[in-house]
């Protein structure tokens, strides 16, 4: 797409933004981070007169604290991607005003998570710091995506990013870190809504490209905690543990998107979007099958290790 034909579809698409930025101030609650941390269990470290950190001080378990520093992580990162929307979406007028209090938003979710990680002594403060400072120095650099596909990444990646968070508040078994990542998914859950209603009004408006962009954007979608040290080796703790694997990346990722989109229902398409489809197919097809194997595998490990128990 030109860089003509990207401001003119983001001036098409101006008039969805606004509808959709009124919708969502008026659905989205002015929530309070702070009534969502036990602050009464907090105290003091070692340099201020109190204990240092120890691991016995956690009540999480290796995996829910492996998923609760990822998803911590993640949100830090929240500068690189305020840099990238700003980039791709612009900063004037409705779409800049959407980036903005998308932005504020987000704002919460860091700051929030790490007030419960503290208080709690959840995680190990100084391993989580250093990891923090790597993962900005890191940043998130989406490639410069053009306007369509970036659209469609965002609608996958808040989706993303709400069932993790929630799926880790469950697994955590710590009711107060539970509620707290509900509250903060539903904050996700907003944002995708935000982001699928752009992409809806952009396959009425330019179907087949838009249909390569949702097609692309499956193909190669990855997390952007990708740039968090150690992130493969967390990704597989957090997968073996049915708090994230491809398994929900398919089923409640990626098909409830597709199936709104009525993607396979779409009638009088061009070359381009025919094209697209069928390409989204059979990637739709090869990543149940990759998900389908990896829930046999891991079913395989599980019955070895009961049986190397037994
Ligand atoms: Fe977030
Ligand atoms: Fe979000």
């Amino acid at each position: 797409m030109t860089t003509f034909e990207t401001r003119a579809l983001l001036k098409q698409l101006e008039a969805t933004v606004e509808d959709n930025l009124d919708r969502h101030l008026a659905s989205a609650d002015d929530w309070m981070p702070h009534e969502y941390v036990p602050w009464s269990e907090g105290r003091n470290f070692a340099v201020l007169g109190g204990e240092p950190w120890a691991i016995g001080q956690s009540r999480l378990s290796p995996v829910a604290r492996t998923a609760l520093e990822l998803n911590l992580l993640t949100e830090d990162n929240l500068p690189s991607y305020h840099r990238e929307l700003g980039n791709t979406l612009g900063r004037r007028g409705a779409w800049g005003a959407w980036v903005n209090r998308w932005t504020a938003e987000e704002y919460r979710h860091a700051s929030c998570i790490r007030d419960y990680l503290l208080v709690t002594r959840g995680v190990d403060p100084q391993r989580l710091e250093r990891a923090r400072m790597a993962t900005m120095q890191a940043g998130f650099d989406s490639g410069d995506k053009p306007l369509l596909h970036a659209c469609a990444y965002v609608c996958f990646q808040e989706l993303a990013t709400r069932v993790s968070h929630r799926n880790t508040g469950r697994y955590s078994a710590d009711p107060v870190a539970e509620r707290l990542l509900a509250r903060i998914a539903m904050d996700e859950n907003l944002h995708m809504i935000f982001y699928r209603n752009l992409v809806t009004a952009a396959l009425e408006i330019t179907p087949g490209p838009t249909l390569r962009a949702i097609t692309d954007e499956v193909i190669s979608f990855a997390m952007p905690g990708s740039v968090i040290p150690g992130y493969a080796r967390s990704a597989v703790q957090i997968a073996k543990a049915g708090i994230y694997d491809l398994r929900i990346h398919h089923d409640d990722v990626i098909m409830p998107l597709v199936r709104h989109w009525r993607i396979f229902e779409a009638e009088g398409l061009d070359a381009e979007g025919e094209q697209a489809r069928g390409d989204l197919k059979a990637a739709l097809e090869a990543l149940d099958a990759r998900a389908a194997r990896f829930v046999e595998r891991r079913a395989e490990a599980e019955t070895g290790r009961s049986a190397d128990r037994g």
